[in-house]
């Protein structure tokens, strides 16, 4: 059902082949469904033309962005780890730069980028403790952009040590913090179904986007049509789930 909506992002058996070793559970999923870049670019890039522009993904996942992005006359460019997402990349034709996003200054990528993407693939914990290193991350990160480009960033944070609610929660107001002092702006997200309307995996009440040179989050009058449409597929699964159960 849900690929008759959002089709699968996996379009052959030797996507989905290259696919099954890579790192990710949710990027070996071949069931993974296109959902979130197109209600992004609608409620988040009112107004900004994206042709012409140079963009970079991290962590691209199923290079849904980059896609959408370059259907609309962009030119994409992704940071990745894994080998199998980076050979998905090169296949599609998009430019891959290798590496790790914990070592962005050593990667020698070639900034002046008109745009920065992140959903979900970079995760304040691995600075975690080092206020320091995680500023410069996001400095680093902030510094691929020309001054007037765009940034729009959401984490992904996970803690391998077993914090407190409270000292994890903290964690992610020093990432907010420095995230204002270079000028981006907030928007919490309201409730686990938006997040999942933009295909952001809901980790903490916390979880914000930040966003740099672009307009403040408005939701499109397609959004107010979509979104209690997915709304209610989300509870027709979960009844289904229970049912089968
Ligand atoms: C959770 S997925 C998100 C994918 C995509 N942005 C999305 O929203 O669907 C994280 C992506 O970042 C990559 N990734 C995770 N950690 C990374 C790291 N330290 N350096 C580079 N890429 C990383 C993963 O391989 C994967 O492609």
């Amino acid at each position: 059902m849900g690929a008759l909506i959002h089709p699968f992002m996996l379009r052959t058996p030797e996507e989905i082949q290259l696919l099954a070793s890579a790192l990710e559970p949710g990027i070996r999923n071949p069931h993974r469904a296109e959902h979130g870049p197109a209600e992004i670019l609608g409620d988040f890039f009112t107004g900004v033309i994206l042709s012409g522009q140079r963009v970079l993904e991290l962590g691209p996942g199923h290079y849904e962005f980059c896609e959408k992005i370059r259907a609309q006359g962009a030119s994409a460019e992704a940071v990745e780890l894994d080998l199998p997402v980076i050979e998905l990349g090169r296949r599609r034709g998009f430019k891959v730069w290798p590496g790790n996003l914990t070592q962005l200054p050593e990667l020698g990528i070639t900034g002046g980028f008109d745009g920065l993407f992140c959903k979900g693939s970079n995760n304040p914990f691995w600075f975690y403790g080092d206020e320091a290193r995680l500023r410069a991350y996001i400095e680093v990160m902030v510094g691929l952009v020309k001054p007037s480009g765009w940034c729009w960033i959401v984490s992904c944070p996970y803690s391998k040590l077993a914090l407190p609610a409270a000292e994890f929660a903290r964690w992610l107001a020093v990432e907010a913090g420095i995230c204002r002092d270079l000028g981006f702006q907030e928007w919490r997200i309201p409730h686990k179904a938006v997040a999942s309307y933009y295909g952001i995996s809901y980790e903490h009440p916390q979880l914000a986007v930040f966003t740099r040179n672009l307009p403040v989050h408005g939701w499109s009058a397609a959004s107010w049509v979509k979104f209690p449409w997915f709304g209610l597929r989300a509870v027709l699964r979960k009844l289904g789930r229970k049912f089968h159960s």
